[in-house]
């Protein structure tokens, strides 16, 4: 009897002793997640919080971009929700006057960008995109200059796009007006220009290996993982170690460093200092500038990230929307007309579209304004980061909390635009002239807004006209077209087919 009450006990004790670790650890989690997260005096109110998921469970899951659903929150809570995306605090910024104040702050106090996991596991704290302080100061200076150097260089950058216009041009017309889906055309030819400043030179459309770095980086940025992201990003410690899609994703952006790495390398053979082929060449010549490595940013490990954000958001950001543009175009052929209209006004069938037209072409420039309005890429933004403690339209926002200005209520505020929801170029036009408005900012503003806003502006103008100067674009028979959205880096319309039917 006692010899099997004794067994049970020692059967059984070390399982309770489990439990019990089990649960003190749970407790402890639990408190220390209450802790970091203890919303503090007078912060932004917000919906309740799950410990450790925070408000993601209030949302579509799929959505770990958050974009729809928050509106019922809107209206109870005002214009400052505090959010929480798994265990990342968050603060939400609706309404023009805000977002400007936060994004124009004098004391320049939300300029950072927040240190999230599982980007700090690929770049570190390096590159532009997601750097703060010294190294995002001085690699975003660097690019800025590059970027304007090489646009002013021999054969100007403006050139350069023409000229890739025309590739585009004729890879479309091999389809022979059959149906295709533009994607990775479309991907390859504006990617070139961001490549011929970053690598110097373009790809062929049929280089079998540059469509793998197209295919590789599509795969990347339209993440299967997010869920699983969301949890890296709460315990990078244990996801670290345990098999999923977020390890397919890291792997993903190793691969895309190593190529970056390669053609570093590869510059490096035939290095000319004083004749800079592109961005690489000249970064390696600003790192001979640095005897000191630790007082500068200028090495290797910046000069991969920094091209290979370059790279990035050269190429997915603007194919996007050129893609939202010949979507809409398929859609609204009433629309795709007047362009023709004015393209065959202005331009003829010849002569090769520049920027000069631009202000000449109302229309054209409105539908492309429209077409950012609706595809509305970037629909929070990029996250900042609140660098030392603030008040914000007398709310109390402590260091380290996270930012984002949501340009989707900005570009679909009913007070604003007269069909928020519909496809309308009219948004754009005033009196039959192309006017601008207050409440457009798919580049958002201030010190950290969009560095390459100029190149996107001219690549989509040149692009979208040179396209529309040669084709009309229809739907396949017996084919839907939606306007479904892709989530991913960027908001992209699902894959689609259309007709180019030459206008000759
Ligand atoms: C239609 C095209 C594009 C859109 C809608 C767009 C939009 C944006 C937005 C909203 C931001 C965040 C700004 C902020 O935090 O306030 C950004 C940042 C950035 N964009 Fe673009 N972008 C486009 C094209 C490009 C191109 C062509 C390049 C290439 C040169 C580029 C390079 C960058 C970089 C490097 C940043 C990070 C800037 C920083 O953190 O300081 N973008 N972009
Ligand atoms: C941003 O605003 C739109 C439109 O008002 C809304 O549907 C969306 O849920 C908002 N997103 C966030 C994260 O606040
Ligand atoms: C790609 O096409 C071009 C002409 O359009 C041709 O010169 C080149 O050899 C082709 N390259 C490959 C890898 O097929």
């Amino acid at each position: 009897m006692l010899a099997t009450l004794s067994f049970l006990v020692a059967k059984i004790w070390p399982t309770i002793h489990l439990w019990t670790l089990l649960l003190t650890l749970l407790t402890l989690l639990l408190l220390a997640d209450y802790l970091k997260n203890k919303r503090p005096k007078n912060y932004p109110p917000g919906p309740w919080r799950l410990p450790f998921l925070g408000n993601l469970f209030q949302f579509d899951i799929e959505v770990s971009q958050l974009h729809l659903g928050i509106q019922p929150f809107v209206k109870k809570y005002g214009n400052l929700i505090s959010l929480d995306i798994g265990n990342i605090s968050s603060v939400v910024i609706t309404g023009l006057p805000l977002i400007k104040e936060v994004c124009t702050d004098m004391e320049q106090k939300f300029l950072n960008r927040p240190r999230i996991p599982s980007r700090e596991r690929v770049f570190k704290d390096n590159g532009i995109i997601y750097s703060s302080g010294q190294t995002w100061k001085e690699q975003r200076r660097f690019a800025l200059m590059i970027l304007k150097n090489f646009g002013l260089g021999k054969k100007s950058l403006e050139q350069r796009i023409q000229e890739e216009a025309q590739h585009l041009v004729e890879a479309i017309r091999e389809e022979k007006g059959q149906p295709f889906d533009p994607h990775f055309r479309v991907n390859n030819a504006i990617s070139n220009i961001i490549c011929s400043v970053t690598f110097g030179e373009r790809f062929d459309y049929n280089d079998t290996q540059f469509q793998e770095i197209m295919k590789l980086l599509d795969e990347t940025l339209s993440s299967a993982a997010p869920m699983m992201l969301v949890l890296y990003n709460a315990f990078p410690s244990i996801f670290k170690y345990l098999p999923g899609p977020h390890q397919t994703d890291f792997r993903n952006w190793e691969k895309l460093k190593m190529i970056v790495a390669s053609i570093m390398d590869s510059h490096r053979k035939d290095w000319n200092p004083d004749e800079p082929r592109d961005f690489i060449d000249a970064f390696l010549k600003e790192m001979t500038k640095y005897p000191d490595k630790t007082t500068t940013s200028f090495n290797e490990e910046n000069l991969i990230c920094s091209t290979l954000d370059l790279f990035i958001a050269g190429t997915e950001t603007t194919s996007t929307t050129l893609r939202w543009a010949l979507l809409y175009m398929t859609l609204n052929p009433e629309v795709q007309e007047k362009v023709h209209t004015e393209i065959d006004g202005m331009i003829g069938q010849w002569r090769q579209p520049s920027t000069d037209d631009r202000n000449s072409m109302p229309y054209t420039n409105a539908v492309i304004h429209e077409v950012q309005r609706m595809g509305n890429i970037l629909p929070l933004s990029i996250p900042r980061e609140v660098i030392a403690d603030t008040t914000l339209a007398g709310f109390h926002l402590p260091k380290g909390k996270v930012i984002l200005t949501n340009l989707t209520a900005l570009h679909r505020d009913p007070k604003e635009w007269a069909t928020p929801d519909t496809f309308n170029p009219e948004h754009f036009l005033e009196n039959g002239q192309f006017k601008m408005r207050d409440s457009f900012l798919p580049f958002s503003i201030g010190k950290r807004a969009c560095p390459g806003e100029q190149l996107a502006k001219t690549e989509l103008f040149i692009f979208f006209t040179t396209v529309l100067q040669k084709f009309t674009f229809k739907p396949p028979v017996n084919e839907k077209l939606s306007l479904k959205v892709r989530m991913g880096l960027t908001f992209a319309p699902v894959s689609y087919r259309i007709c180019a039917i030459p206008r000759l």
